[in-house]
This record gives structure tokens, sequence and C-alpha cells, in this order.
């Protein structure tokens, strides 16, 4: 096979890239190693920035979001006793979105079907080769276990955390940073309205606790857990009585409980591998990066990076390299502003160390919920930097 761009990927990043490219007429096949019915259920990010959803909005992919998303105006930060509402339209002019990340790979799915996108589902044995000449291919197997190769002007790794592209930047230009913390989230999907109007962040003496939603009648929830915890280990009464405590202590309300429909264990990493780029390949989203959930940039950053790179390689296959040669710095900008944006909300909302970590950390939240500097600045990097294309 032959295309202009060989994506690796069916996550928001390779979709949606794709689709940006499209718009340029720039060609493109995606390759992808689940089944299409997996990448459609697989249940993650739930919030969107303004800048990404003026990314979709501009894409043409603002029909079912304009419709179902739910525009918040903030977030309510908690720990007991004591719950403030931070308005991020007031602070810094900016929404954001309730809308899945489930919906968006929906939408993107559709309208990269309804034009006829190349997008091989269930291959195995990726690999990426030549990066440093003209001619790069990614060879693979495909569904029916016949050996296959694109032949393409550009690669862009978009395989997430655990995929090839990253490892095929040779070892002696790269640099990658870590870390891993010491708690995991356990994410709880629940048939029932929001018992709130906005998310709630809440700090509690026995862990973090965030509630979320996906629409008007479904709930997401996550607690602070040990590293591999044992899902066995938390029966439903437990999840609700840990939830109504950590969300609920010292303030007047109560939760809605209803049935579990989905629930699993998330580590807490921060990664960033440099560069984004080496010769012909590329990469983009958690391929080159992955930050801790708690500031919801996972996918923001996937969309941003996506965003910047569609007209980098649009002109690079086109003659002018400019854009692409600069592609790494710029979105190694924003990267680490939301991977330190990310590693902050994280410390100030966990618990770990010792009482005197607890006071420094109460004392961040007072300082955030009460001062508009404080405010501000949380605000500006939850609802996003706008993004300069
Ligand atoms: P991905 O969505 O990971 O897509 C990469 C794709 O590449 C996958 O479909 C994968 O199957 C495919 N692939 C891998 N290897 C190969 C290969 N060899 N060949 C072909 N294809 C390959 N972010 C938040 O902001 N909030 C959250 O609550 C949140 N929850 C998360 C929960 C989980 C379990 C995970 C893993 C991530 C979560 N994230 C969350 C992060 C967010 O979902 C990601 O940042 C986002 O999916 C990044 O998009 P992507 O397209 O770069 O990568
Ligand atoms: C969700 C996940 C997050 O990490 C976050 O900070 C906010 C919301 C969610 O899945 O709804």
């Amino acid at each position: 096979m032959r295309t202009q761009v060989a994506i690796i990927g069916a996550g928001p990043a390779g979709l949606l890239l794709s689709h940006l490219l499209a718009e340029r007429g720039v060609e493109s096949i995606v390759i992808e190693t689940r089944s299409q019915d997996y990448v459609l259920a697989r249940i993650r990010a739930g919030i969107l920035e303004q800048s990404s959803v003026d990314v979709l909005r501009a894409a043409g992919l603002g029909g079912r979001l304009d419709a179902e998303a739910l525009p918040h105006r903030g977030i309510h930060l908690q720990w007991p006793g004591e719950r403030h509402q931070l308005d991020f339209v007031d602070l810094v002019g900016r929404h954001v979105y309730v809308y899945g990340q489930t919906e968006v790979t929906h939408d993107l799915v559709a309208a990269r079907e309804a034009a006829g996108q190349q997008l091989s589902y269930g291959v195995t044995d990726t690999a990426v080769h030549d990066i440093h000449t003209e001619r790069p291919s990614v060879t693979f197997t495909d569904e029916a276990g016949a050996a296959q190769r694109i032949e393409a002007d550009v690669v862009v790794g978009c395989d997430g955390s655990f995929g090839p592209s990253r490892h095929a930047i040779p070892e002696s230009e790269r640099v990658t940073w870590a870390r891993t913390y010491p708690y995991a989230w356990l994410g709880v999907l629940a048939d029932v309205a929001p018992s709130t109007d906005e998310l709630i962040y809440a700090w509690h003496p026995d862990g973090f606790a965030l509630h979320s939603m996906r629409s008007p009648k479904v709930s997401r929830f996550y607690l602070q857990v040990e590293p591999g915890e044992d899902l066995a280990a938390w029966s439903d009464d437990r999840i609700w009585t840990a939830l109504a405590t950590r969300l609920g202590e010292g303030v007047d309300w109560s939760l809605a409980t209803g049935p579990i429909t989905d629930r699993s264990v998330l580590p807490m990493r921060s990664f960033v591998a440099s560069p984004m780029r080496s010769g012909r390949l590329f990469l983009a989203g958690d391929a080159a990066h992955i930050v801790p959930p708690t500031g919801a940039k996972g996918l923001n950053l996937a969309i941003a990076d996506v965003s910047l790179l569609a007209p980098a390689l649009a002109d690079l296959v086109a003659g002018d390299a400019r854009r692409a040669d600069s592609y790494s710095d710029r979105a190694l900008d924003r990267v680490w502003r939301c991977t330190h944006f990310s590693w902050w909300m994280t410390t100030m909302l966990h618990r770990a160390g010792d009482d005197f970590d607890a006071q420094l950390q109460l004392s961040q939240l007072r300082w955030v919920a009460n001062s508009s500097a404080g405010g501000a600045g949380l605000a500006e990097n939850y609802a996003g930097i706008p993004l300069e294309l």
C-alpha cells in the first residue's frame, strides 16, 4: 500500500489526525491493533477544554457535541467542612465541557467512515522502518493473517503509551522523564443522575475523591486507592460509603446511588519523551506523554498535538518543512505546562506523606479557593491555555 501519511493507532489522536489531514487534502491510512467494537466502547476521559471543543467544531465534528455536551462554568474544590466553587468563566473567560472520550471517538469513527477513510482494525506485529529516509514504511499483519506494508511520506505514531512507535526513535536521540505516583484511582461508572451541578474534587484524610459525570443520567466517580488495589475488595456498599464520606464530610449534601455499570483501577504516572519527531516519524498523544488524570489533560493534549501536527504535515508533503521542524518544540511546550499542572493538582489533592504534608495541601487549597490570583492559576490551566496554531 502507498499513502502520504501512515498513522499507527485509532485512538483520538490518530482518528482526529486523519480527519484534519483529509480536510487539507492529505491522504492517510490508519491501522489499529484492537477491534472497532473495543475502540468504540473504551471508557476513559470525560472533560474537554474550550480549545478542544473549538478544534472539533472547526473540523465539522460539533453536531452531537453541541447537542449533548454539558458546558460547565467551573469546578468545586472541597475538603472536610468546606466546598468552594471556582468559576472559570469569571476568572479566565473560558468554559469546560462534559463530553466523554467515548463520545468523541464515536463522532470521529462515524466521520472517518462517512469520508471513506482506510482504517484497518485487529492488526498485529506493527513495525516502523526507514524513518531517516524519504520513504519510511510500516509493516503489520492484517486481521486475516496476511503480511502488509504501507509505504508513506511520513509515519505518525498515535499508538498510546504501550505502542511501538516511540521505541523506533533511536535511543541515542531520545530522552524520557517519568514519575510514578504512590497511589491509583478506582474509577466507577453508575446509572444515577449526578448529585452535583459541576465536578467536585475532594481532599479527604481517607484519600482523594472526584465526582464527575457523563450525562444528566450517568455519573462517573474516582476514589484514591493503593497502587495494584484488588477490585474484589471494593463491594458496591464500600464504594458508595467511601464516596459519601470523602465527598460529603462536613457539608450539607447527600449522594444519590445507583447501579454500578463499570469499575476499574487506573495507575497514575507522568511520562514525557522528547523529541516528538525523528526524521520522518512523528509522535502524538499518549505515544509521547502520559499525565496523571487529575487535571483532565490527557485527551486534551492529544487533540492539541494533532492540531499542530496536521497543518505541519500538510506543508511537509507539499515541500515546506518549516512547521514540521518546529512541531516537537512547540508541542512539548504545552506538554510540559500540562505535565506540571497535572502533577500539581495530583499532589495537592491526594493523601501521601505525613501531617505536615496534609497541612501544606490544605493551605494551598484554601489559597486557590479564596484568592483570585490562586484561583485564576488553576482556572487558566484547567480550562486550557488557548492553542496557538
Ligand atoms: P490512545 O487513546 O491510547 O490510543 C492509542 C491507540 O493505538 C489505541 O487504540 C491502541 O489500541 C493503538 N495501538 C497501540 N499499539 C498499537 C500497534 N502496535 N499498532 C496499531 N495500533 C496500536 N485522561 C483524562 O484526561 N481523564 C481520564 O479520566 C482518563 N482516564 C484514562 C483511563 C485509562 C485506562 C487510560 C489508559 C487513559 C485515561 N486517560 C484519561 C488518558 C486519555 O484517555 C488519553 O490521554 C487519550 O486516550 C490519548 O489518546 P491517544 O490517541 O494519544 O492514545
Ligand atoms: C474525569 C476524569 C478526570 O481525570 C478529571 O480530572 C475529571 C473528569 C472523568 O472521567 O469524567
